[in-house]
């Protein structure tokens, strides 16, 4: 089988690790990949955004599956055209890309179909929007403020207090964000920890994956601004059976009614980010496709092939699909550049990914680049480096022996990646 990714970072390389690993796979393409992705697959440049391309070198290459990485080609219905040419996609229509694309859409789908969520308004100027965060604030809570569109994990800011929350809707409705912006929700804050369930669905079934949890903050102690993510691992202990349960019930089923009802074209993932509060899990947001880094920690669990399990729910065949899932956790911690999440210093020579890996560490590629026969970094998330253990403690260790070994000039990452699952020992 012939297989097509698309996207470049950590999430696809384990995305197309776990292709390479699956029996059924014989040419494995990724556009555009990254030099930790040429290892094991043929990277090609179809140009980004170009939905007519991407569907005529699937076409001209006798693809039989496309996996789509990343949320922005998929707005831009990048699946819908490949589908149309009678390939298998994987990955949701462009209408139910819109899940992820407009946050007041996805909220309003959330109320109509009972999926819990914190309560929330929308805004298309800033005088309305402005009296409702005084009025919140007068009412002793506080918000946190939403661009409604894709805004590269940029567009939500938790307000610390209510004069940062007027900045952020200003900052909004004066374009920041550009067209992501012309709309803002502003939604209740809500307390409590935090964790990563992603699903498959084909719209006719729902089967979550494992479950894990990533850490946001840029520094250890979950301080400093929000980031892409600066690690995370699966499972994630707060994730208990019983809540898993009422996650199935109260989001996955309701997910799925949903998008029926709605007749949403949907073959692919559907992330949910919970938070667990004292009522309950709520819905912070969806994301229509793998969490990155949450993937690097989730797919080195699958023992079973990943491409039975992608072309099937591209072929609305889940149902028949088996996941095998090694009961060992696993951790990927984030090394960055130096200035992320802010102006990066790239371009440095990365040593040492060969002793990680001898280390028992998969490391996954994310922002590198080819120079001069060297690896270096070239984005702000660089490498993702992971490890299975068969506690806890020893996948962190694992996982930290190996980023000790990798080395560039400016290299920042969090020391204490999977700190609260830890800490549930203690
Ligand atoms: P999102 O992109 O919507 O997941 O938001 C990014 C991060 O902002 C989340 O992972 C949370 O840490 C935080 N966040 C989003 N919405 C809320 C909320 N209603 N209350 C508290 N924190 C939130
Ligand atoms: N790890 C957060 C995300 O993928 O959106």
């Amino acid at each position: 089988m012939k297989v097509l990714v698309l996207g470049s970072g950590g999430r696809e390389h384990a995305i197309c690790r776990g292709l390479s690993l699956s029996p059924e796979v014989t040419r494995l393409y990724c556009s555009p990949g990254n030099p930790g992705i040429a290892q094991i697959a043929e990277c090609v440049n179809l140009p980004a955004g170009d939905n007519a391309a991407v569907a005529d070198f699937a076409e001209k290459n006798g693809i039989d599956l496309l996996a789509v990485g990343p949320e922005l080609p998929l707005c831009q219905g990048v699946a819908d055209a490949v589908r149309a040419r009678g390939i298998a996609v994987f990955g949701p229509s462009q209408a139910g890309a819109r899940l992820e694309g407009s946050k007041d859409f996805s909220k309003q789908f959330m109320v109509k179909y009972g999926i819990p969520t914190a309560r929330y308004a929308s805004f298309s100027d800033c005088e309305s929007a402005l009296k409702y965060v005084a009025s919140e604030y007068a009412a002793g809570r506080g918000v946190v403020v939403k661009a409604d569109g894709l805004a590269a994990g940029k567009g939500v800011i938790v307000a610390a207090s209510q004069q940062e929350a007027e900045n952020a809707v200003r900052s909004c409705f004066s374009g920041t964000f550009g067209a992501a912006g012309s709309i803002v929700v502003l939604e209740e804050l809500l307390e409590g920890e935090e964790a990563s369930i992603l699903a498959l669905t084909d719209g006719k079934t729902i089967v979550p994956l494992v479950s894990s949890q990533d850490h946001k903050r840029l520094l250890d102690h979950d301080r400093g601004p929000n980031t892409g993510g600066m690690g995370a691992y699966s499972p994630a202990p707060v994730v208990t059976e019983e809540l898993m349960n009422t996650v199935k019930e109260q989001v996955l089923d309701r997910f799925l009614k949903g998008i029926q009802t709605e007749k949403l074209e949907y073959k692919g993932i559907i992330y949910a980010g919970i938070m667990v509060t004292k009522d309950g899990p709520k819905v912070l947001e969806f994301n229509v496709r793998f969490g990155d880094p949450e993937t690097e920690a989730i797919l080195p669990r699958l023992k079973s092939s990943l491409f039975d399990v992608l072309f099937k729910t591209a072929n609305g065949k889940l149902s028949e699909a088996v996941m095998n899932w090694s009961t060992d956790p696993c951790v990927g911690v984030v090394m960055a550049s130096e200035g992320y999440p802010g102006t990066l210093k790239k371009g440095f020579p990365i040593t040492g990914i060969k002793d990680a890996e001898a280390a028992g560490c998969i490391v996954f590629h994310a922002g590198t680049a080819s120079k001069d026969g060297k690896i270096v970094n070239s984005g702000g998330r660089v490498l993702v480096v992971s490890a299975e253990g068969s506690t806890i403690s020893e996948a962190v260790e694992k996982a930290y022996s190996g980023v000790k070994k990798i080395h560039w000039e400016g290299v920042q990452f969090r020391t204490d990646i999977a700190w609260r699952a830890i800490s549930r020992l203690k």
